[in-house]
């Protein structure tokens, strides 16, 4: 194993912990465990453009937790709101839904939006960041098979622009943190998240929405759709795992850094379709039906997996929630908002 460059471990209890793209679905989940690991203070910035207030309003009285309307496009905003802080876990971005959608607004915030954040933390001294990227960074197409580790290239052949431009944001992320590190010090450490899954599940996300709209159809008695012949590969983890990996990134020493946060195993869009109709009880039989040109669906058309040993070599993480045990979670959670 190569030598883990060292830098600032935090002392959650000790720590002002700024969370900016707070009411979104890891947000919430960080914020959550932060609070139960006794944080000091936790900011939960957001310009709320689309995250929503419901995801954080169980926080909203906790004399621990301070809740920030600002806008990362607004460098301002960032240096006042940084002030005082010793981590930031920087989440706010588009993804690739967002790119094909409003591809304008999602340039800024991913890229300039990130560089506003590395700033007001450089002005401030904040000791660490932890910067979500994705394993978009490895592109998407008939290239991405096999195992994903964190030294593989890019791959933009034949994948939809949009999820391409998603991933080469990331991509500038990731190096606007390496180049703050190399020119002036800041410590940080990027997590590239496979598809997070879980309760507070919104519908912006291309792949975990595909777990949402089976369940939508099933729930309405109508066949689940298989998108191809069901072998297609795809790699979640669960938010809970994704929030234990964002507070042990910031507690470790470990710097100038990039490690994948995958789900314990991969998983086939047949064997997830056929958990949603066990949940539901139902014997539909899913209808083999191509996605109609132009649907932004990153089914990779060949078997991949995302592994995550240097998660647990560099921060001694390691995802802890199987799929079929997060898949009835998020339904449990989903049949509780329809009650
Ligand atoms: N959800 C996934 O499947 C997944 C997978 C890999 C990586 N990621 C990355 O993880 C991070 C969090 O994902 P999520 O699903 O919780 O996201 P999300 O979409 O729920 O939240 C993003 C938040 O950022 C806020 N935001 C957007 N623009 C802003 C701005 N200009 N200023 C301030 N706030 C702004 C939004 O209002 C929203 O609350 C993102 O960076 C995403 O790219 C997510």
């Amino acid at each position: 194993m190569a030598t883990i460059k060292q830098g600032k471990a935090l002392n959650i209890r000790e720590s002002r912990i700024l969370i900016a793209g707070a009411a979104s679905l890891v947000g919430s989940h960080t914020a959550d465990l932060l609070l139960e690991q006794g944080v000091r203070e936790v900011i939960l910035l957001d310009n709320f453009s689309f995250g929503s207030m419901d995801a954080i309003a169980h926080l909203q009285d906790n004399p621990r937790v301070r809740i920030v309307r600002a806008d990362l496009m607004r460098l301002p905003d960032l240096l006042t709101a940084t002030e005082g802080v010793d981590g930031v876990v920087h989440l706010a971005a588009y993804m690739t839904l967002g790119f094909s959608q409003t591809p304008w607004n999602a340039v800024d915030v991913n890229i300039r939006g990130a560089q506003n954040m590395l700033e007001a933390c450089r002005v401030n001294k904040v000791g660490k960041i932890v910067f979500a990227s994705s394993n978009a960074v490895y592109g998407y197409g008939p290239g991405i098979k096999g195992a994903l580790s964190e030294s593989i290239p890019f791959y933009s052949e034949g994948a939809p622009p949009a999820a391409i431009l998603y991933g080469a944001s990331k991509i500038m992320g990731e190096q606007l943190c390496r180049q703050y590190h190399q020119n002036f010090g800041q410590d940080y450490v990027v997590l590239r998240y496979s598809t997070v899954y879980g309760e507070r599940q919104h519908y912006r996300a291309a792949n975990s929405l595909y777990i949402m709209e089976t369940y939508d159809l099933v729930r309405k008695g109508q066949a689940p759709i298989l998108p191809g012949d069901g072998k297609d590969t795809k790699h979640f983890v669960h938010v809970s795992d994704v929030a234990r990996a964002n507070v042990a990134a910031l507690q470790s020493a470990a710097t100038d850094v990039a490690v994948n946060v995958s789900g314990p195993e991969p998983i086939t869009t047949g064997e997830l379709v056929d958990l949603v109709l066990d949940y539901c009880k139902s014997s539909l039989r899913p209808e083999i039906r191509p996605d109609p040109p132009g649907k932004v669906r990153l089914t990779s058309g060949g078997a991949f997996h995302i592994p995550h040993d240097k998660a647990g070599e560099v921060l001694g993480w390691k995802p802890l929630v199987h799929m079929k045990e997060g898949v009835t979670r998020l339904l449990a959670w989903r049949e509780l908002q329809e009650s």
